[in-house]
């Protein structure tokens, strides 16, 4: 309901968040840390794969009913007539909704335009979109009764092909037609002059795919109405976003709505925004007077849920025999869906490399299939998959070594950001360091042998753009018996961030991790937190768990100056105890008296501001050797270092879990993943793991180190930490096609890279 929410775009920085004094003065920065950095395992996860877990799937609350949605088989139609007489007469089933009902109509995506659809429109979009929904006593009575709804539509013209959507001519999807953004130039310098001056020239044009969100836990809800309050279970990564678009979907203040998200099975820029599935559950919930789950299918994520939108980008990029970049032209057209939402983000172009000239041109079009989201570092995987490949050529073109070309072009100042140094910039130490981890230099000059296994090695560099929303709230409680509360409204997604808060509550409060407790991602009982996205869980809830734990420390301790009758300098915590300076003895807090009549001591932290003048983001920089089978067109990742200067290394086990992750995409990104779409129907034909490959374990490398740098932060916020999600995967799918390259002698410039690309690249290099 809320304005589209993909931030890959550098519309989405943030930057109009207004920010707050914090409630004490910053914490200095760490230093060395003992609890913070450790391999913690997960605090639940053994709770994750026991399977005693509570996800929203599992949620059953008394008198629930199952809801089942009626979706449009078309890919451009308008719904004439729906009959439900026979679906309303079957067994179990208790309500109904469909286009003609009066909730049909609630406005959905919301743009500064205005609503471009409703909750359950006649006019149907794209395959997939909602017409109508049951509600029974059991899934399957609902879903037999959504079966025996009759829907007759006309079946309107349609276009999937971006390109062609562009086109005069092609079957509108709106009455504004299909490009409801004006296209976005961004620009500095004079690109056309300095091309004529340049020493090389690369100009190329690349192609990425339509990735579909396929989180292993799908989209889904549960909603009941307790007396006029709205109560929501979401498999969500933003309880407060989903909170405050159902609060506009419902007209109800924000504190008749409550959301919760416990258990999280993946999110990935997937479950950001609030769902049609969420709204109709309530909708169906308020008729019957009972509670409703919403649960999604894999075929419903996989058409309808979000993705990662198809581009096709044209780089021309210059440099002068030494190296340095002189001109960058880009032009990015993406694929919305049926939606309005940005589908690019030209952010790399602006940022990654020092350059003088840069023109980024942002198109974005709507076609007949399900509306793009944010995905994992939304535009950047696709703006790399080009910026990098043409760095590379360029750097053949001079005849330089790829990771020379782009040490010569390290940033200190964000171009993009009027010219504001870094906090910290670790990519030429991602680079260097990353380089001699992988053993670049010699595996670069290994001769390519008779095999028709043929190896190469790739690099590709890569940052994000996005330094977090500043605002996030977090309580911190002590209790009499030494055991710890950490309240916040944050959602772990599945990245580790309540072990995280139990590591830094530890840290600040020297406490034993076992003793603290989270609670967690609860709008009516938990702290504001911003959604987990944008890489920005960790840097915006620790540093105000950090300013609670050491408000409850500083009360703790004078509580204990006073009951031990010690000097409040000689004293400190660890482990639990209060220890003295110069004398053996500890003091468990649970003997204080002094904490037991006060029963708790509480801390109220905030995150401070971003610093003033400073912008801190994350760099990595991927080293991919493969190996291609020139026979069969078959390539294999063989082995992999990532270096991550993502700031601290808060948990190692997690920061490993985060990159492996990352990789994991990348290798999807660049040799497997594709939506399908049939041009003569519009229908999904990749709507299945069968048919829409996601890498395996089998797929990635067995030699694969994941290298973090840190360049000791002091700055950016009271953590160190810079973020790591979504940087995690940026450069993934750019360092195996270099790879590629590298190994064949020729270029794939289409992902993902498939036996019969590599096979026409081979063709094609033959012919020259
Ligand atoms: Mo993400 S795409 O920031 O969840």
């Amino acid at each position: 309901m809320r304005e589209p929410n993909i931030y890959g775009s550098d519309t989405l920085e943030q930057e109009g968040t207004p920010e707050f004094a914090p409630a004490a003065a910053d914490l200095p920065p760490w230093g060395k840390t003992t609890v913070v950095g450790a391999p913690v395992p997960r605090i639940d996860g053994h709770d994750r794969v026991g399977g005693t877990a509570v996800y929203t799937r599992d949620i059953a609350l008394p008198g629930m009913l199952h809801a089942a949605i009626v979706h449009c088989p078309h890919a451009h139609a308008m719904v004439k007539r729906i009959d439900v007489t026979a679906a309303k007469a079957m067994p179990g089933v208790r309500a109904i909704i469909t286009c003609d009902s009066p909730e049909a109509k609630i406005p959905w995506i919301l743009t500064g335009q205005g609503a471009f659809s409703q909750l359950l429109d006649p006019h149907c979009r794209y395959e997939g979109e909602e017409v109508a929904a049951v509600a029974a006593e059991t899934p399957l009575q609902a879903a037999d009764a959504a079966r025996a709804i009759v829907v007759e539509y006309e079946v309107l013209p349609m276009v999937v092909d971006y390109e062609a959507a562009t086109k005069p001519d092609a079957p509108k999807l709106h009455p504004m037609g299909n490009q409801p953004s004006p296209t976005r130039t961004s620009q500095r310098g004079d690109v056309q002059a300095a091309f004529a001056k340049a020493d090389a020239v690369v100009e190329r044009t690349f192609r990425t795919p339509c990735e579909p969100h396929v989180p292993l836990e799908v989209h889904g809800s549960v909603a009941q109405w307790d007396s006029g309050k709205l109560e929501v279970w979401d498999s969500t990564q933003g309880v407060y976003a989903v909170r405050d678009s159902l609060a506009i979907a419902f007209k109800l203040p924000l504190s008749s709505v409550r959301v919760v998200s416990h258990y999280m099975g993946g999110g990935f820029g997937g479950k950001l925004e609030l769902g049609k599935y969420t709204v109709i559950a309530a909708v169906l919930a308020r008729h019957t007077g009972r509670a409703v789950k919403c649960a999604t299918t894999r075929e419903d994520t996989m058409r309808s849920l979000g993705n990662r939108p198809a581009n096709t980008i044209t780089v021309k990029a210059a440099a002068r025999k030494d190296g340095s970049l002189v001109a960058l032209d880009a032009s990015l057209l993406g694929a919305s869906g049926a939606y309005p939402t940005g589908a690019t983000s030209g952010y790399l172009f602006l940022d990654l490399y020092t350059c003088a000239n840069v023109r980024v041109v942002e198109t974005s079009v709507l076609i007949n299939a399900g509306q793009a989201r944010a995905f994992r570092a939304p535009g950047y995987p696709q703006a790399a998959w080009a910026l990098e490949q043409v760095i590379d050529e360029l750097a053949a073109k001079l005849g330089m070594d790829p990771i020379e070309l782009r040490l010569k072009n390290i940033p200190t100042v964000s171009q993009l950001r009027s010219g504001q140094p870094y906090t910290s910039t670790g990519l030429s130490a991602c680079l260097k360091e990353g380089a001699e981890k992988f053993g670049w230099d010699s595996s670069r000059k290994r001769p390519a042998g008779k095999s028709h296994l043929k190896r190469g090695i790739g690099v590709a560099a890569g940052m994000w753009g996005s330094p977090g929303g500043p605002n996030a709230t977090v309580i911190l409680k002590l209790y009499a018996d030494g055991s710890v509360n950490v309240n916040s409204g944050a959602a772990d997604i599945g990245t580790g961030t309540k072990t995280i808060f139990a590591q830094v509550a530890a840290e600040e409060l020297g406490v034993p991790v076992e003793r603290v407790r989270i609670e967690y991602a609860d709008t009516a009982s938990t702290q504001y937190a911003p959604s987990s996205g944008g890489s920005q869980t960790i840097l915006v809830n620790m540093p105000a768990l950090r300013t609670a734990a050491a408000a409850v420390k500083a009360e703790l301790l004078a509580l204990a100056a006073e009951e031990l009758k010690q000097d409040i300098s000689k004293l400190s915590v660890r482990d639990g105890n209060i220890e003295i300076a110069g004398d053996t003895k500890k003091v468990p807090f649970s003997a204080l008296r002094s904490l037991g009549q006060r029963q708790q001591l509480v801390g109220v932290g905030r995150r401070a501001p971003h610093p003033a003048g400073r912008v801190a983001l994350p760099f990595a920089a991927h080293f991919a050797e493969v190996e291609v089978n020139t026979r069969t067109g078959a390539v294999r990742v063989v082995r992999y270092v990532a270096a991550q200067d993502s700031g601290r290394v808060m948990n190692a086990l997690t920061f490993e879990n985060q990159v492996l992750g990352g990789v994991t995409m990348g290798i999807g990104f660049g040799l497997t993943e594709q939506r399908v779409l049939d041009r003569q129907t519009g229908k999904l034909a990749s709507g299945s793991w069968h048919d829409y490959k996601i890498p395996t374990a089998m797929d990635f490398p067995v030699d694969f180190q994941c290298l973090p740098i840190d360049p000791q932060d002091t700055e950016c916020n009271s953590t160190g930490a810079k973020g790591l999600g979504e940087p995690a995967t940026i450069p993934a799918a750019a360092a195996i096609a270099n790879a590629v390259c590298h190994a064949i002698g020729a270029r794939v410039y289409d992902a993902p890279i498939t036996p019969a690309s590599i096979v026409n690249a081979l063709a094609s290099k033959g012919r020259k």
